[in-house]
């Protein structure tokens, strides 16, 4: 049982297989925050706390008299009201009708239901009713009846909370919600460090790791989207905590809108967190009976490292945040268009990149920006989702045809949130972008926002895209999204609903994302926020891929990759070896190394082709059958980072499969040196009493002259898997700058 109801002490304890959660009902009908962390029994922890009487820290009217350690403002609580005597960051802010801003939530009922509950029109882990059970805790607001459900869904297999909250306002008159949280907890101490990512446009995910201080910290988005500048997944460790030892949490925001992440360390040192829709964009007024859904978080913990909590997240995203066919379905090494032409292109171009691709043995092409519309750059055409017939030479189905008869699949790119000024839709239907009236509005890439708050725009955007897949027999949609949204305004929605607009877009997205999944299961869909301006759980649910960055350096890639997999799997990074010098960075890389960094992801190709010269073009070859090799271990697998792109000379990373009879060792150096110091890789995950053999993947093997190979490599050499954990085996010198080696390890008998 996951869920443990103790009516002596009112406790609620839920336990998975290594961690354990804590509530409890208190005296005055408060739900006090108990324990969440390292499995435990179900004795009452809030006992362990010491309550005193903090000057200035109010008492509620019912304790005052009596009790002046009772106070909300040092308690740790399990969701937070506002007004009323507790001072810190809350999770709930509400104005009532008489203009108050005063929530005071008390424990009403609980109820058990079998399996994992489910949102209405949001993203959210699922689960069957043998691997999930829920359990839902009421509170009500004391005066306005305002109720507040919080939702636990327990995997306890895969040590997964997930937590949700329903909103329901059960009074009379009219609340409006100006900040609804879907996570809070409180811990009665504060001894924490905050990892969190954060980036910019070409360079996502940069990993920061800062001490909880006294004060607010926070990251989050306004942008109406999840963000390049902070990704919507944090970790919360201890500060001694490492990749292989001590105490973390994660916590995954499956969202793809406006958010934040808040953490405070108050007075006495007691920490809260708090996950949820950004308020700065939001007010949302409920009347009698309305109700609202918040979106869902993904909470982990384990007492092994940053490394445990990756790999929890890694195995619920890929098993029970992804779905449809491709979620275990071998995806498609594709060759992308846009580094090998930009806006550059005929019909005639794209067919012969198509079909040297297939000839390599590259399985998808896909056709990027600037084939519809009179879009010859990113100045115009957004919207105008027809092919532009005398630049291609032919109408798309006619292009798709073509393709196909290469004997590769045909995808394409769309940015069907966006709207040009000069587009045909933006002079049919104005007002279905988004923009203040009256004001200029603020533009970027030269570009605006279709409003898909609105439900017009959901249909024609359906439909829209719907024939282009039925007409041109695509297999592969890119689904990119190229700016930030502002002036935000809807066209349809009266003053005292603007501020619902931000929630109502992404609500309105996923309505979009969720019926062309539906309808078109075979579509293999990838999102794109200009690389990972949306590199989310959320979108996770719908697209099973997310292009990682509109950086493509593979030396860049490496950090950002390394960023990625804290929070996200690697079946879900969007991977291409493109050319050199590196469009983004001048950089030149050895090819290897470009595909061995680009085999950790969904791996592609976004080239010219033509340009290649035979010898490397019999490299793509290898390079495919490598990773057709590898493939299972590398998108299943569990995930090890055994080292650090950030410091060091050689970054090694491990996929190992589950019973730990194989694994790849990737190790890329950071730069070739004289007289180098060995570089050694810990391997994880492998039988301790079993013994292994190590080779160089083939395709790498002619870099590496034999008498370079360290211990373990030669035929008859055989490391036990406990020495290669505890000790570690040598990773083969650079030859050249940017040196890339596959490993490739395997169980033997001896
Ligand atoms: C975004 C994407 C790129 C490319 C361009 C096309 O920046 O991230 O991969 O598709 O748009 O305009």
């Amino acid at each position: 049982m996951a869920i443990i109801i103790d009516k002596k002490h009112n406790t609620f304890t839920l336990h998975t297989k290594n961690s354990t959660y804590q509530m409890k009902v208190d005296k005055y009908g408060v739900l006090l925050h108990c324990y969440y962390g390292e499995k435990t029994d179900n004795t009452d922890k809030s006992l362990l706390y010491y309550q005193a009487d903090r000057g200035f820290s109010g008492n509620i009217y019912e304790a005052a008299k009596s009790d002046r350690t009772y106070s909300l403002d040092s308690f740790t609580q399990e969701y937070s009201g506002f007004g009323i005597g507790d001072y810190r960051i809350t999770a709930l802010r509400a104005q009532n009708a008489d203009g108050s801003q005063a929530t005071e939530l008390r424990y009403t009922g609980y109820d058990i239901q079998k399996g994992k509950y489910t949102i209405d029109e949001l993203p959210m882990v699922y689960a069957d009713d043998t691997q999930s059970e829920t359990l839902v805790i009421y509170l009500q607001d004391v005066y306005t009846g305002l109720e507040v459900s919080l939702y636990y869904g327990i995997l306890e297999q895969l040590d997964i909370i997930t937590r949700t909250v329903k909103i329901t306002n059960k009074g009379k008159s009219d609340i409006t919600l100006q900040k609804a949280a879907s996570c809070h907890i409180d811990w009665e101490y504060g001894d924490f460090d905050l990892i969190s990512f954060y980036g910019k446009h070409s360079m996502e995910q940069n990993i920061q790791r800062t001490k909880i201080h006294h004060g607010i910290q926070s990251i989050g988005s306004v942008r109406g989207i999840s963000s390049h500048q902070y990704n919507p997944f944090v970790m919360l460790c201890e500060s001694s905590t490492n990749e292989t030892m001590g105490s973390c949490y994660g916590f995954s925001f499956v969202y793809s809108g406006e958010f934040s992440i808040e953490i405070e360390k108050d007075q006495i040192d007691r920490t809260r967190f708090i996950c949820g829709i950004h308020s700065d964009n939001f007010k949302w007024t409920l009347h009698n009976n309305d109700m609202l859904w918040l979106p869902e978080v993904i909470m982990t913990h384990s007492q092994y490292g940053t490394g445990s909590v990756s790999r929890n997240l890694h195995k619920v995203i890929r098993e029970h945040i992804c779905r449809g066919i491709w979620k275990n379905k071998r995806r498609p090494i594709l060759i992308n268009s846009w580094e090998a032409t930009y806006f550059d292109f005929t019909g005639e171009t794209l067919i012969n990149i198509a079909k040297e691709a297939a000839q390599l043995g590259i399985e998808l092409f896909v056709m990027d920006d600037g084939w519809f519309g009179k879009r010859q750059d990113d100045n115009t055409g957004l919207g105008d989702w027809f092919a532009n017939e005398k630049k291609l030479g032919c109408t798309l189905k006619e292009l798709s045809k073509r393709i196909i008869a290469q004997g590769i699949q045909f995808g394409i790119w769309i940015e069907p949130e966006g709207i040009s000024e000069d587009s045909d839709l933006y002079r049919t239907h104005p007002e279905w972008a988004v923009q203040i009236p009256q004001r200029k509005p603020c533009l970027s890439r030269n570009q605006l926002i279709l409003d898909f708050s609105i439900k017009d725009v959901q249909d024609y955007i359906i439909q829209t895209i719907s024939d282009l897949i039925k007409d041109a027999s695509i297999s592969y949609i890119k689904w990119d999204f190229n700016r930030a949204i502002c002036d935000k305004f809807s066209s349809l929605l009266p003053p005292e609903k603007q501020g619902e607009f931000s929630h109502r877009y992404i609500l309105g997205l996923y309505r979009v994302l969720e019926e062309l999944t539906t309808k078109f299961p075979e579509v293999l869909f990838e999102s794109c926020g200009g690389g990972g301006a949306r590199f989310d759980t959320g979108m996770l649910y719908y697209t099973p891929q997310i292009w990682g960055s509109d950086n493509t350096d593979a030396i860049e890639r490496l950090s950002i990759q390394y960023g990625a997999s804290f929070g996200y799997p690697i079946s879900a990074m969007g991977t291409h070896v493109s050319a050199v010098p590196n469009h983004q960075t001048g950089r030149i890389t050895p090819f290897s190394t470009r595909a061995c960094i680009a085999m950790s992801g969904t791996f592609g190709y976004e080239l010219d082709i033509a340009k290649l010269t035979n010898e490397q073009k019999q490299q793509i070859k290898k390079q495919i059958a490598a990773f057709q090799k590898y493939y299972v271990l590398i998108q299943y697998g569990d995930y090890y980072r055994i080292s650090t792109p950030l410091e060091g000379t050689c970054t090694v990373w491990e996929f190992v499969n589950e019973d730990g009879t194989e694994a790849l060792v990737n190790a890329v150096y950071h730069h070739v040196q004289a007289n180098a110091a060995t570089v050694r890789a810990k391997v994880y995950g492998l039988n301790d009493t079993q013994f292994y053999q190590l080779s160089l993947n083939e395709y790498f093997t002619e870099q590496c002259p034999e008498k370079q190979l360290p211990y373990g490599f030669r035929s008859g050499e055989v490391i036990s898997g406990a020495a290669l954990r505890q000790v570690g085996f040598v990773i083969p010198s650079a030859v050249i700058d940017f040196q890339a080696w596959q490993i490739y390890i395997k169980q033997c008998e001896i």
